[in-house]
């Protein structure tokens, strides 16, 4: 109840705002805009956007709406008017364009939980730097040299204490979030990282809610978190400064961070870290969950899937023995199972700009300060990109046949490229091949995607799980 009042009245303040920018310029009935309809006053159409997603196929929205004014349409949902893109071309010159004719834009219940120093809201020069440091911190050599240890250590270990009765949703959650904070920090799984995870969970859910703590809880509850959360890393700063300046060797992001040219202040590298936590988190342990959602759907894949990880396992002595980068590159079936749930149920279905200046593509014009709405989800679940697109079937990747770079960007481009990409891929694949060799398992309870205000099982996908023996059932 609280979060529809708090979407209405977040619509209500956006739109007396953009109405008024509308009416101060009347030009814009000279533009060509692109088609569609605006709905009701203030609300526009959300409400309807909201209820659709709130669903297991929200597909009808987009559908309709593009099979009246095509691929490019003008919709107005949570509070302004906006240009929907679901043309793979208009999606990649947008996110190419970042920075020269659009720019980001989050809503500002998200931009001040995350402070002003975090990538995602980093703009220009300083933006171009910071994305490349986070790529290297990610890319595959420091993965295959530094990382994947750890990755299949945690891993590991977190399913060894699984019984009978798993919420799978929670479980990976701790496992991603336990997996951060050991990448950017050194820390190992402990009390501090799971009080750390109890306030970042309060955090999130401030994201969804209207930004003012008179009218919402949650969103001062969320405000309180990001005090404790920021606390909590600024003392871990301060100690890794002075150690560093002693030389402690340690060689994870924090310590990227503090030996940088920049001489960030202890409150940039907080909002840094705090964003980087966030970004990785709901994310990976999102897409965890829906692929083995998915596989259990899906008896044919999963079995072909115990198949090849089977086999790796063969080759070593025991469970204990650690992953290698070869075994992570001998797992071509893992990786259209990755790819086929990235592209099914993407976690992020698209990416909001505002243009920075008219904009004329396709023939239209996407007037200067006009959100934009790049909607990934749209084309990978376009029957005209991915045969029987609605289906799960990671055979469509065999042979990269399944779609090109261009159709397919869970992962967003251009300037903006989600520096984790790799990461999340190679820690979804330990975590299929740990959880196929040592586990089999039922769902406990009927469970239903759904995907407003974030995608996700409504009960947390509930599984029943029985250990394996190397090589067959358990007793
Ligand atoms: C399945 C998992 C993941 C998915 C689907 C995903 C998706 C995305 C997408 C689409 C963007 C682009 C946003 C935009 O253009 O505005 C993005 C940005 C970002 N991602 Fe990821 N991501 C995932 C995992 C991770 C992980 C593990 C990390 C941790 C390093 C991470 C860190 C970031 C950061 C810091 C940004 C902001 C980049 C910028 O604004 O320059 N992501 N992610």
């Amino acid at each position: 109840m609280e979060f529809l009042s708090s979407v209405l009245l977040l619509c209500i303040s956006l739109s007396i705002i953009s109405l008024y920018l509308l009416l101060r310029t009347s030009r814009h009935r000279n533009l060509r805009l692109p088609p569609g309809n605006l709905g009701l006053p203030f609300i526009g159409e959300t409400l309807q956007l909201i209820s659709a997603y709130k669903t297991e196929n929200p597909e009808p929205f987009i559908d309709e709406r593009v099979n009246r004014f095509g691929p490019i349409f003008t919709t107005h949902v949570f509070g302004e008017p906006t240009v929907f893109s679901s043309d793979p071309e208009t999606n990649r010159f947008i996110l190419q364009n970042e920075g020269k004719l659009f720019e980001c834009s989050y809503p500002s219940s998200i931009s001040n939980l995350l402070g002003k120093h975090s990538l995602l809201l980093m703009k220009g020069n300083l933006h171009k730097r910071m994305h490349s440091l986070t790529m290297s911190f990610a890319n595959s050599s420091i993965i295959r040299d530094h990382l994947l240890d750890d990755i299949d250590r945690l891993i590991r270990l977190n399913l060894e204490s699984w019984t009978d009765r798993v919420l799978l949703m929670e479980e990976a959650k701790k496992i991603t979030f336990e997996l951060a904070v050991k990448q950017l920090m050194s820390f190992d799984p402990g009390e501090w990282t799971e009080s750390l995870r109890k306030e970042y969970v309060l955090l999130i859910e401030g994201f969804f809610t209207v930004p003012l703590p008179l009218f919402s809880t949650t969103y001062r509850r969320a405000i309180k978190a990001r005090t404790k959360v920021a606390e909590a890393l600024g003392l871990i700063v301060k100690q890794r400064r002075k150690e560093s300046e002693e030389g402690d060797g340690k060689k994870d992001m924090l310590a990227a961070l503090l030996a940088g040219d920049d001489g960030f202040s202890d409150e940039q590298i907080v909002d840094f870290l705090l964003a980087l936590l966030v970004a990785g988190y709901e994310t990976t342990s999102t897409i965890m969950t829906l692929a083995v959602k998915f596989l259990t759907e899906t008896p044919l894949a999963l079995d072909q899937l115990k198949e090849e990880h089977d086999q790796i396992r063969a080759e070593k002595k025991d469970s204990l023995e650690v992953l290698e980068w070869n075994d992570y590159k001998s797992m071509p079936f893992t990786q259209c199972v990755v790819n086929e749930t990235l592209r099914l149920a993407n976690i992020i279905s698209g990416v909001f700009r505002r243009a920075m200046t008219d904009i004329h593509i396709k023939g239209y014009t996407i007037p200067k300060g006009w959100k934009v709405f790049a909607s990934f989800r749209a084309v990978h679940l376009d029957h005209e990109h991915f045969k029987d697109a609605r289906t799960f079937n990671p055979w469509r990747w065999q042979n990269n046949s399944g779609g090109t770079t261009n159709v397919f960007t869970p992962f967003g481009g251009g300037p903006r490229l989600c520096p984790g990409y790799e990461l999340a891929r190679v820690e979804l694949s330990v975590f299929l091949h740990r959880l196929v060799t040592q586990f089999s398992w039922v769902p406990a309870e009927e469970d239903k995607l759904v995907f407003f205000p974030t995608t996700r099982t409504q009960k947390r996908y509930p599984i029943n799980v029985k250990r394996r023996t190397m090589y067959g059932e358990a007793m």
